[in-house]
């Protein structure tokens, strides 16, 4: 495939995005996701009032690191005039994010999230205010609330001044076991000019291939979990048609550096580093047993120790062994 780049604002990159994700993408974990392939990586979705009220847990979740750029802030809200007061804390990122797309219930219960689908006239207030101060700003939609209001939240986002558009092709009451849609992707890109980012359902090369069909970029979010290096196998693939399988081994590195990184930007939420963790021993041989002896590690220098230990053993094809000791 040819090179493709994805134009937002004054930022141009490649097109394979890793997703926000609530308990996933802090630094560390974005960090070793850029490293694999990730073009841009946002923060996990943080709500507008904990960042002006300076809560401790939301600006550890803001860190992020030079090396990173560029980096998106995702947030949320309901209300206008707090998006205008947290401008100041939004300045230093290259782009921040509206999430209108997250169906839980506390925040749908606070008017944020996929709720301000329902008002797609707020979205376009909170647009207007954060690029009148200067800021690349995109929005993250599901395909509408209760219904399907897709084409008409799209253009007004566009003219509000937003500068993409991310598309997660369900409602907000849709489970992951319905597929994502995207024939509506393919319809939105048709109906406006700004650039527009597919999502939902990728999980190879061969979809991420399909999706730049139809979409400027593809964001990926569930299988990046565990799985940095799908974004080597998928940037491999769109440039060479080569199909990667899935190599344990480079993973296991990537969650060695995952864990040094928690351990150099003093990220030391254990029950968060191990559910990660867990993750990188999915679809392997004897995974249950590996997740329970991560799940039974009580600190970050036990958790390295085992991926140290797993890493050995997989140069020497015996991790067999080594779960079943
Ligand atoms: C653990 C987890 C956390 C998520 N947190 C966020 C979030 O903070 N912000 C957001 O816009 N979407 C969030 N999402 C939704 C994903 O960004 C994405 O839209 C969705 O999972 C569909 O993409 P996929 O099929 O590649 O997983 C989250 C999804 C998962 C699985």
């Amino acid at each position: 495939m040819k090179p493709r780049y994805l134009q937002i604002g004054k930022i141009k990159i490649e097109p394979i995005l890793l997703a926000p994700m609530v308990e996933v993408t802090d630094l560390p974990y974005r960090f070793i996701c850029r490293e694999a392939g990730a073009s841009l990586t946002y923060t996990e979705m943080l709500y507008i009032d904990a960042i002006i009220h300076e809560n401790a847990k939301t600006k550890k979740l803001m860190q992020f690191t030079e090396r990173e750029r560029p980096i998106g802030i995702q947030i949320t809200g309901s209300k206008v005039e707090h998006f205008k007061k947290a401008i100041p804390y939004l300045k230093d990122y290259d782009l921040v994010d509206i999430n209108c797309g997250c169906p839980s219930t506390r925040i749908v219960g606070s008017e944020a999230g996929s709720y301000l689908l329902n008002n797609p006239e707020k979205i376009g207030e909170i647009i207007k205010i954060l690029k009148s101060a200067g800021l690349i700003v995109t929005a993250k939609i599901r395909l509408g609330f209760k219904n399907n209001t897709v084409l008409e939240t799209a253009k007004l986002i566009e003219s509000a001044g937003a500068d993409a558009l991310t598309i997660h092709a369900r409602l907000a009451h849709h489970g992951n076991d319905v597929p994502a849609d995207w024939s509506w992707i393919k319809k939105v890109r048709s109906s406006i000019s700004i650039p527009v980012i597919g999502n939902g359902d990728i999980t190879s090369g061969k979809q991420a291939e399909a999706m730049l069909k139809i979409a400027d970029a593809c964001m990926i979010a569930r299988a990046a979990i565990g799985d940095p290096d799908i974004f080597y196998r998928i940037n491999r693939y769109l440039k060479t048609g080569e199909i990667i399988p899935f190599d344990l081994k480079r993973n296991l590195h990537y969650l060695k550096q995952y864990l040094d990184y928690c351990r150099d930007f003093s990220f030391t939420d254990l029950s968060r580093i191990k559910y990660i963790t867990a993750k990188f021993f999915r679809n392997i041989e004897g995974s249950a047993k590996m997740r329970q002896q991560v799940m039974q590690c009580k600190t970050l220098n036990e958790l390295a120790e085992l991926a140290d230990a797993c890493l050995v053993a997989s140069e020497q094809k015996t991790l067999s062994e080594l779960i079943g000791r």
